[in-house]
């Protein structure tokens, strides 16, 4: 069976050798760089297609021998799922797939679906000085932050990635190539803003611009050696700040905590009197070191957050959460005094606890959380919890993250918290309700329809549904 996928896979690529890793290819173990290292993940095949075309002949191949498919694109999944996420996938890898080209008269550019966050960055500025929203590391991918979310330093102004996204090419199971917009398959681009990675490999994206902003504020905001009563402070403040619903869109911030740490940063996309005007710095009781920052310049706005991501950027072994915080559920003093209360018990295996907690609303909570397959537009603000340690990750650590979430849900027994799919959690035993929401029922329909057999498959993809569940 492997021998007749390798043939059909070096057909379908043109005979190229370079085209193509399966486990008996010399240079297979080299061709898996993945990210999460306590996820180990042997596909049945790797591919290097050049086309659209040969695209659909790989997902031709696969679905005739009855492997399952990914695509990969930057591989910054926290499951591994560019690389199926499990062993035995045939692994679509679009690093060939870069290409990039603007249309002055509809501000659109298209994009090739293995391109990563930096180069579509440069390129969209060097075309006018044009933008689109994203997170800040520079070699996440395109094609799993245009397919998933992609919330990032201007999603409060613009929306998310998928926000952006006019229209693609795409290939489905039965390796038929077409194109989805608002006319073409509706439900198709539907399902592919918050849950491609279930449906379809996109080859190609037409992403909507915006004028660049023309730099802004950049600042940080530290507070060292705190013991967990002053992090709780420092936080309390924080979300008193970041409640309140008269924010300007144009202003971001996140807050990272580590050890006796507090970093509050982020940029504001206007003049420096009006980002004094904000009072941040007032707002907290306890003083920090402040560095406060004009930039001048888009490129060098999205340098520094890329300089602040490049730690994050080098595979690890680690796990990681996501929690969602709703404006009319705010954390009380309490539960935020027993967060940092809880982060003092930090196992010995774990190198560090890292807490990111990100604001979004403004832009993001303007979409109808129905109108786009990513429900989750009235969160406030997310918190990521992040461990990583020196080997396999424990169980103790893995108790350690649940039980920090825990300390929030109970806090809440009636709240529904959620788990944004960006961020894999693939030990949820739940996991599609948690990142698709209300919208799972017509992403299941849409899956029936249109991948009966489950090709495009990972642990936590959507599922296929018999049909009378719809009714
Ligand atoms: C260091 C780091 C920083 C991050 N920062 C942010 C951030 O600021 N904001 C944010 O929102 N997220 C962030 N993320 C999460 C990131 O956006 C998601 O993990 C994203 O899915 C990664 O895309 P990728 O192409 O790099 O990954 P991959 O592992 O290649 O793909 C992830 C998933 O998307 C699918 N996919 C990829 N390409 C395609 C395609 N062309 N067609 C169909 N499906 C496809 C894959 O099959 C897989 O299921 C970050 C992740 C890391 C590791
Ligand atoms: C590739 O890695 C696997 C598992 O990690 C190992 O069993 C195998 O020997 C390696 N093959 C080569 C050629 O190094
Ligand atoms: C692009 O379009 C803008 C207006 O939409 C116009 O001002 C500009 O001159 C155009 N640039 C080029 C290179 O055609
Ligand atoms: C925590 O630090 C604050 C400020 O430095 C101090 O007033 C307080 O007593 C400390 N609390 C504990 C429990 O050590
Ligand atoms: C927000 O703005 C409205 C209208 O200007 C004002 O009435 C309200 O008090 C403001 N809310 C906060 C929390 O500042
Ligand atoms: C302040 O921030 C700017 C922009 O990120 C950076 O270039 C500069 O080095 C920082 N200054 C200090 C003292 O950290
Ligand atoms: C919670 O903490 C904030 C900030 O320290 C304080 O202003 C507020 O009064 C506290 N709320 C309650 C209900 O104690
Ligand atoms: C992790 O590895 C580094 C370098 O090998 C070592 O110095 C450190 O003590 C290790 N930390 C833990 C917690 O095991
Ligand atoms: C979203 O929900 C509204 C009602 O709440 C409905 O009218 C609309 O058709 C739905 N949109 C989609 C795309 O399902």
């Amino acid at each position: 069976m492997a021998a007749r996928l390798s043939t059909c896979l070096l057909a379908a690529l043109a005979s190229n050798h370079s085209a193509v890793f399966t486990p008996s290819s010399p240079n297979y173990n080299s061709s898996l760089t993945i990210y999460n290292l306590n996820i180990p993940i042997l596909p049945a095949a790797v591919t290097y297609p050049s086309s659209t075309e040969e695209v659909a002949g790989v997902v031709k191949c696969a679905a005739e021998g009855n492997y399952k498919v990914q695509a990969k694109g930057g591989g910054h999944s926290y499951g591994n799922y560019g690389w199926g996420g499990e062993s035995g996938e045939v692994v679509v890898n679009l690093a060939n797939l870069n290409g990039y080209s603007y249309d002055n008269s509809t501000g659109y550019a298209t994009v090739g679906a293995g391109s990563r966050l930096g180069s579509v960055t440069t390129s969209l500025y060097n075309s006018g000085e044009r933008a689109v929203a994203h997170g800040s590391c520079p070699d996440v991918g395109i094609g799993g932050h245009a397919t998933i979310g992609g919330v990032g330093p201007t999603s409060r102004q613009w929306g998310a990635t998928i926000d952006h996204v006019v229209s693609a090419t795409i290939v489905l199971a039965d390796s038929r190539i077409v194109k989805v917009s608002e006319t073409e398959h509706p439900d198709l681009l539907w399902a592919l803003k918050g849950a491609g990675g279930s449906f379809f490999v996109v080859t190609e994206f037409v992403l909507r611009t915006e004028a660049a902003p023309t730099g802004g504020v950049s600042y940080t905001y530290s507070f060292e050696g705190l013991n967990a009563t002053a992090q709780a402070q420092v936080f309390r403040d924080f979300q008193i700040f970041i409640s309140n619903p008269n924010l300007s869109w144009e202003f971001y911030i996140m807050m990272v905590g580590l050890p006796q740490v507090i970093e509050i940063t982020g940029a504001f996309f206007g003049s420096l009197d009006d980002f004094n005007a904000l009072g941040l710095e007032q707002a907290f009781s306890i003083a920090p070191a402040a560095n406060v920052t004009v930039i001048p310049n888009w490129l060098d706005m999205v340098a520094i957050w890329a300089n602040e991501a490049a730690a994050a950027e080098r595979p690890a072994y680690f796990y990681a959460k996501s929690l969602d915080v709703m404006p009319n559920a705010l954390l009380s003093n309490e539960t935020i005094d027993s967060m940092f209360e809880y982060l003092t018990t930090t196992p010995d295996d774990a190198l560090t606890y890292q807490l990111e907690v990100q604001l979004v609303s403004g832009a993001m909570a303007a979409v109808a959380s129905n109108a786009t397959a990513f429900p989750h537009r009235d969160v406030l603000y997310w918190i990521f919890a992040y461990a990583a340690t020196n080997g396999t990750v424990s169980k103790t650590t893995i108790d350690f993250l649940d039980g920090f979430n825990d300390v929030i849900y109970s806090a809440f027994p009636n709240e529904n918290f959620y788990a944004y799919a960006g961020y894999v959690d693939p030990l949820l035993s739940n996991g599609p309700e948690l990142y698709w929401a209300d919208n799972l029922p017509r992403l299941e329909q849409i899956k029936t329809i249109y991948d009966h057999h489950d090709v495009f498959h990972n642990p936590q993809s959507v599922p296929v549904v018999s049909s009378d569940k719809w009714l």
